[in-house]
């Protein structure tokens, strides 16, 4: 275990340990994306709990992007007082945060827009999970979205986080341009790989040409997406290479999205044993194995031993973790003061419901436990 209490940095970002949070939308924001006092209690009480660096859930950067309700926005000027409150709230105890940056491209949710928009995609084809097809973006519609990204990582630096995320995984707008179910583009956006790289990289150059080169950069990257036509690892290190030329600080190697074949999911169900932990070791090593930045690895990870294991065998460099963090804010911590007992998630899924009301994320197998008591 004491590989994962060791200090680290990547740029001038100081770490206290190599545990962070993985990016998880709370339902901690109003219907116009703005930061509520919910917010501010459920993250710093988080960050009391030990967790070196907690990536913030997804934060829309267009009005048409938004695709979970309360999901937090990152698209105006007028919302960097909240998001400045909310840094400072984490700050205040002792963790360190990035903001996740997203567009959701064809998987927003109209029904949440208030205002009318369009549902953009890379491609006019139905989304596999909502059903919607997206307009197909024009290049000018593309500027607007690596726009509203350098715009959403420059407020996001003057509030005061300690770096971004762009959010590349889960089937979201990036990760549709990178993959060729949902990009069918015959222009410089689609057909290869390298083309499909392109919108990305653009957000990327636009990004750093926003927020300046020492500024912490990371991507949450799906390493395959477990779907017909989809993106396989082989495309997908070529994409990390790219990025790591284009000045990516640290890659968290994720995978599937919620319309995956065969349960590949992100947030994956079942994990009893041990050996079922870490589901998405194998792919983080390859990534590991071919790159020369610091490696994330997500999915699953419950057990102080196999966090051990993952240090030891070079899997990744950090161990990010969502689900075990919801029912205990305060689990590394715990690990930390000698209690070594696996996390008490049990991986049920369960709390994807509860942050529907937005009163913020919680653990439903306790929730329903307290209703039962009363
Ligand atoms: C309630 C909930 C919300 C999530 N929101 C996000 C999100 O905003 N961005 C993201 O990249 N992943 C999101 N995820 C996926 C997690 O970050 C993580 O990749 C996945 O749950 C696997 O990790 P775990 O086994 O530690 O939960 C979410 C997962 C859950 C359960
Ligand atoms: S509802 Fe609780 S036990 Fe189930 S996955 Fe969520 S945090 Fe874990």
């Amino acid at each position: 275990m004491s590989e994962l209490f060791e200090v680290t940095s990547i740029k001038a970002l100081e770490l206290k340990n190599r545990s962070i949070r993985s990016a998880t939308w709370s339902g901690v924001a109003d219907k116009k994306g703005r930061i509520t006092d919910t917010a501010i209690e459920l993250y710093g009480n988080l960050a009391a709990g030990g967790v070196g660096l907690i990536i913030t859930g997804f934060q829309y950067v267009m009005p048409n992007s938004v695709a979970m309700p309360y999901q937090a926005g990152n698209y105006s000027e007028d919302l960097l007082e909240g998001l400045s409150r909310w840094v400072q709230a984490i700050h205040a105890r002792g963790a360190k945060v990035m903001a996740q940056l997203v567009h959701t491209g064809s998987k927003a949710n109209p029904e949440l827009f208030w205002k009318k928009e369009a549902i953009w995609g890379p491609s006019s084809i139905p989304d596999p999970l909502t059903g919607r097809t997206p307009k197909e973006m024009t290049h000018h519609e593309i500027s607007q979205v690596v726009e509203a990204f350098a715009g959403a990582a420059s407020r996001s630096k003057r509030a005061g986080f300690d770096g971004i995320q762009l959010h590349g995984a889960h089937g979201y707008g990036i990760n549709q341009f990178l993959s060729g179910a949902a990009n069918r583009r015959t222009d410089g956006y689609g057909g290869s790989i390298s083309n499909r790289y392109r919108f990305l990289g653009e957000i990327l150059e636009a990004v750093r040409g926003a927020v300046g080169q020492e500024y912490p950069v990371f991507i949450k990257l799906s390493g395959h997406d477990y779907f017909e036509g989809g993106l396989v690892p082989e495309d997908s290190l070529y994409v990390a290479r790219r990025l790591v030329d284009d000045g990516i600080d640290c890659i968290e190697v994720s995978a599937g999205s919620r319309a995956s074949q065969n349960g590949m999911v992100p947030s994956r169900t079942k994990i009893g044993k041990g050996e079922d932990e870490a589901y998405l070791g194998t792919l983080a090593k390859c990534f590991k194995e071919s790159l020369d930045i610091p490696i994330i690895t997500v999915g699953g990870i419950r057990s102080p031993s196999v966090i051990a294991r993952i240090f030891s065998q070079g899997i990744a460099d950090y161990v990010a973790l969502c689900r075990p963090l919801i029912r205990e804010p305060h689990l590394i911590d715990r690990w930390k003061n000698g209690n070594f007992e696996k996390a008490a998630c049990i991986s049920c899924n369960g709390c994807f419901e509860t942050a529907l009301d937005g009163f913020g994320v919680t653990c439903k197998v306790d929730r329903d436990a307290k209703e039962r008591q009363c």
